[in-house]
């Protein structure tokens, strides 16, 4: 009799539709296309792009997922299928998804909620348990689902029906959301998604609102205050990164790229990858700045102190360690001492009080030393609109 009832919960139970729980239980990491190339996405840039992921060291530095964005679909066969693009993608999604998995990374597509997509290709409205179906028969690992052209559809019903039609495809997919938090998916997305956008689109540009979309500093502000909603398998997503994109300069992609990572946004990057300069490589393979992104804790700095254009985040990690980052929004060099052990800081968002510990190293994650003592005062000198980071931890 136990046995029976067992069987019919389970039975019910994996019925149910629901998110596939535990894939991004630290933020997704990987590529994609849209930054940088718009609509010119075809397979040789995929095939290319995957092929300098794993030889730039992109893919062993944590960086999985390689996501074409919009364009890749032209129609709907006579039967309702999503058809490729036929001239960009002469050998098909599926091939194109081999490959991909075949060089150790994982493949991700875009659709959109509505009836077209932002650049007018055919959406998911309708047909979304044959896309759904259809993207785990090609090998779909992650799915962008963007909310152009949805008429007076509900937003969380239209989330929800995308994320049921996956789970009963089968196949495992790290589900995106991109309403530009419109809609505070913050407050009903944990459920349907595992990441989830929150503001417009990024541009490359720093602090100066361009004629539209956001800045680097304009997206931290946004994240700033909604850093509770955020946590393992369900992210706040701060946008692409512009890192490598013509629009910021090193300073100001080295404080994106910190800043990302202490607010525990995904990572994918938005740059062409095939032709990366050094410098570029360095910030996005710094694997200490990663590491913070990745900690298993998986708390969002919270803004400690905020003087004039300095501010100084901090960021819990696991094993009472902390990331440290000090940001000159400005343009004039700054500085500033920090007396850090003993130091108790109110975390109001998640209730809690840090008090960081005496004799943690602290170490420079971009010059990659250790400077000093949590125990001493630490002078920090930053340059306009650069940063200066750290963790406070114990020295293997
Ligand atoms: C926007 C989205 C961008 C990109 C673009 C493609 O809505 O925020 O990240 O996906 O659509 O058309």
């Amino acid at each position: 009799m136990i046995a029976v009832v067992v069987l019919v919960f389970w039975v019910v139970r994996s019925a149910d539709a629901q998110k596939f729980e535990g894939l991004a239980l630290t933020p997704p990491m990987g590529w994609n296309s849209w930054n940088h190339f718009g609509c010119h996405v075809d397979e040789a840039l995929i095939r290319e792009t995957a092929q300098a992921m794993v030889l730039s060291g992109l893919r062993d530095a944590g960086y999985r997922y390689v996501v074409i964005d919009d364009c890749w679909q032209v129609a709907r066969d006579t039967v309702g299928e999503i058809v490729p693009d036929p001239d960009r993608f002469p050998s098909g999604m599926k091939a194109l998804a081999d490959y991909v998995h075949s060089l150790g990374l994982k493949f991700g597509l875009y659709s959109d909620a509505g009836r077209l997509t932002c650049q007018k290709r055919p959406g998911s409205r309708g047909y979304e348990f044959q896309d759904a179906r259809t993207y785990a028969r090609w090998g779909v690992d992650y799915l962008k689902y963007d909310w152009c052209n949805h008429g007076d559809q509900n937003v969380v019903a239209s989330y929800r029906t995308m994320r049921d039609a996956l789970y009963q495809a089968k196949r495992p997919v790290v589900f995106s959301i991109c309403e530009w938090g419109e809609n505070k998916p913050w407050e009903w997305a944990a459920e349907v998604g595992h990441l989830w956008r929150i503001s417009g689109d990024i541009r490359p540009a720093f602090v100066d609102r361009p004629k539209w979309g956001e800045t680097v500093a304009g997206i931290v502000e946004i994240a700033r205050k909604i850093r509770k909603y955020a946590g393992p398998d369900h992210w706040n997503d701060l946008d692409m990164l512009q890192v490598g994109n013509a629009g910021l300069t090193l300073s100001e992609s080295r404080t994106h790229f910190s800043m990302w990572a202490m607010l525990a946004s995904p990572l994918m990057a938005g740059n062409d990858v095939r032709n990366m300069p050094p410098e570029i490589a360095e910030i996005l393979m710094n694997r200490e700045v990663i590491a913070v992104d990745q900690d298993s804790l998986g708390v969002p700095a919270l803004r400690w102190i905020s003087r004039g254009n300095l501010d100084v985040w901090l960021r819990p990690l696991a094993h009472d360690e902390y990331a440290l980052c000090v940001v000159n929004w400005g343009k004039k060099a700054e500085r500033i001492t920090l007396k850090l052990a003993g130091s108790e800081i109110e975390d109001e968002d998640f209730g809690v009080t840090y008090k960081i510990g005496r004799g943690l190293a602290v170490r420079d994650l971009w010059k990659h030393r250790v400077i000093g003592l949590t125990d001493e005062e630490i002078a920090v000198a930053v340059i306009g609109h650069d940063v200066a980071m750290f963790r406070l931890g114990r020295e293997k």
